[in-house]
């Protein structure tokens, strides 16, 4: 969509972590089609201008930094308040998974990194959101969090254990925000992005093949449900996860 065809401005400002590619970068498209202004982040300076500049520069900014980063949270959220005068909605979409394998032997300073990076951020930035705007104001949040928090894993633990943190940091934020605020998570299974190009590439259809679906997800998939949870079609749901998994859930049963 070119800027000239978007719609007029909903009014409504949105903060989404992580969001130079991939899910992020989907969520904060499906937000600025609707016609929200977006800030979003992300480590690297030149790809998320990039990014910024493909979902145009006049309704949207970007802030670079590392989401575990407490200064960064601070200036993300204040950048959005100076450029916007309003944070109404957060996504936290920055995730890490940066090691596979069983947990038995997982080195604890690599356990401590996930859980920072997925789930103290998430929390960081829903601190600073709730009191620069929407203890105030109301709002929404939405964690994006994996169908890895939902089940065990032979290769994923801890991963997972990070995204089942998340699930609960839901509950428990939905519990305390309401009912100004309404916080939920989206679990997605296998979208296509970089992040998790290796459990797909080369073997599409085969991977594919698994989901009743038939198809991966694609970041729009995500950028679609977290539209809707942030908008007031969703006005009576808070503290759920949304289960956005092409089907794939559905194997799980007794044959
Ligand atoms: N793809 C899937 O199958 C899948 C499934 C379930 C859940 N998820 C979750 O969805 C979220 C996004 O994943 P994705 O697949 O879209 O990944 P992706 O394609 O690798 O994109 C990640 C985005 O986040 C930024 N980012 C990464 N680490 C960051 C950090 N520490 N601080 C700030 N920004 C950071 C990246 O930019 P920089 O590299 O420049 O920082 C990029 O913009 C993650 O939380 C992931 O756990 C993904």
């Amino acid at each position: 969509m070119t800027s000239a065809e978007l719609p007029e401005l909903s009014g409504n400002v949105a903060l989404v972590t992580g969001a130079s590619r991939g899910i992020g970068y989907g969520v904060a498209e499906a937000l600025v089609a609707r016609g929200d202004r977006v800030c979003i982040t992300g480590r690297n300076e030149d790809a998320l201008k990039e990014a910024v500049d493909r979902l145009g520069a006049d309704r949207v900014i970007g802030v670079a930094g590392k989401a575990h980063d407490e200064a960064h949270q601070a200036a993300a959220v204040e950048r959005t308040m100076e450029a916007f005068g309003r944070v109404d909605y957060l996504v936290n979409n920055a995730g890490t998974n940066p090691v596979f394998g069983p947990i038995a032997d997982l080195d604890l300073n690599v356990a401590r990194k996930v859980f920072e990076t997925n789930v103290v951020s998430a929390l960081g930035f829903a601190q600073r959101t709730w009191h620069a705007w929407q203890k105030d104001n109301g709002g929404a949040i939405v964690n994006i969090a994996s169908v890895a928090g939902l089940s065990a894993s032979p290769f994923i633990g801890a991963y997972g254990i990070s995204k089942a943190a998340m699930i609960n940091l839901t509950v428990q934020l939905a519990h305390e925000f309401a009912p100004k605020v309404r916080v939920n998570a989206i679990a997605p299974a296998v979208v296509k992005t970089k992040f998790a190009a290796a459990l797909y590439e080369g073997r599409e259809a085969e991977a594919a093949a698994a989901y009743p679906l038939g198809r991966l997800g694609v970041p729009s998939d995500i950028g679609g449900a977290a539209a809707f949870l942030t908008s007031a079609q969703s006005d009576w749901i808070t503290g759920q996860t949304l289960v956005v998994d092409g089907g794939i859930f559905l194997n799980a049963g007794v044959a």
